[in-house]
């Protein structure tokens, strides 16, 4: 596996399997890989010749008061995991060599970046847009995966790549969790002992939904979107430290919040445990 720093290294790999008539899927990351990660670069395989990930802790989709100093790191690991998953080429810019050089450009998403995550950490999706744009531009793949446990940012890109005609596939990947449930997480890490006992009240509140939508039956018996949602934040909220930030059922093209239960209907938490660590999941109701 090549590990490759700059933008002109990695833009020539691609033209050398261009003349040979390789195809390239991308993996867009900031590293700190779980299996989530090995999870899609195992998928990428299966979808191209050639498999190139970033690894690029991206300053312009952290706000101001976020983790972005303290995000985890360990490039010797990620190289030799990346590596194990058969992965051809790691990029791992630096933040000069993606935003040097008087930068001064945004993609933004309108619409869709603005509720639930988008809410609460204002710039972060245009922030992620600008940087897959980059990538995509940097890299040209022909496929790129992103994970569905950030089922929001793959929104945003479906909806940049459709809007903005860029030239290739996005696939997106179910989430990938713990064997008690927890949707892996890089920010895993920054959980205590006790917090991370309890932090697979998520995934439980997610099976909760789930079996109240689908007692959905005759009207009079029918659970409203807004039912489940007070149902999920109280079975949440009894775990101490634990706040719901939001718990919205939503549409899950529009993500606009649901005004019944239907088969586009997606359960979507974050949560934030004892103000410092936040943690997101979500769910369709009906399966
Ligand atoms: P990061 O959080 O490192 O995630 C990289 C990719 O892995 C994303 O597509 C994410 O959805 C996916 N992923 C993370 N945890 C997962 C899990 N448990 N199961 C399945 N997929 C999972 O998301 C980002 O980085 C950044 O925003 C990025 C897209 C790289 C732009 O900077």
């Amino acid at each position: 596996m090549k590990q490759l720093a700059g933008i002109a290294e990695i833009k020539e790999c691609r033209a050398d399997w261009r003349r040979q008539g390789l195809t390239v899927a991308l993996v867009p990351t900031m590293g700190f890989f779980h299996e989530g990660h090995l999870a899609l670069m195992r998928r990428a395989k299966t979808l191209a010749d050639r498999v190139v990930v970033s690894l690029f802790v991206n300053p312009m989709q952290f706000g101001p008061k976020e983790d972005l100093a303290s995000y985890p790191r360990d490039l010797a690991r990620d190289r030799a995991l990346a590596a194990s998953a058969g992965v051809d080429a790691l990029f791992t810019p630096t933040a000069e060599e993606m935003y040097g050089g008087g930068f001064q450009s945004k993609v933004v998403v309108s619409g869709l970046s603005l509720g639930l995550c988008g809410a609460s950490r204002p710039g972060h999706f245009d922030g992620v847009a600008t940087v897959v744009t980059k990538l995509f531009h940097i890299v040209a793949p022909d496929v790129a995966i992103f994970g569905e446990k950030d089922f929001q940012q793959l929104a945003v890109i479906l909806r940049m790549v459709a809007d903005l005609d860029f030239n290739l596939r996005i696939v997106g990947h179910p989430t990938v969790r713990e064997a008690d449930g927890l949707a892996m997480s890089s920010r895993n890490t920054y959980l205590s002992k006790e917090e991370r006992q309890a932090a697979p009240c998520l995934y439980r509140s997610l099976t909760l939904a789930k079996s109240l939508a689908g007692q959905n039956g005759p009207p009079q018996k029918t659970v409203t979107p807004r039912e489940i949602e007070r149902a999920v934040t109280d079975f949440i909220e009894e775990n101490p430290g634990f706040a719901v930030e939001y718990a919205t059922v939503v549409d899950r093209a529009s993500l606009a919040p649901a005004g019944k239960i239907d088969e586009n209907s997606l359960l979507a938490l974050a949560v934030r445990v004892n103000g410092r660590v936040r943690l997101i999941d979500n769910a369709p109701l009906l399966d």
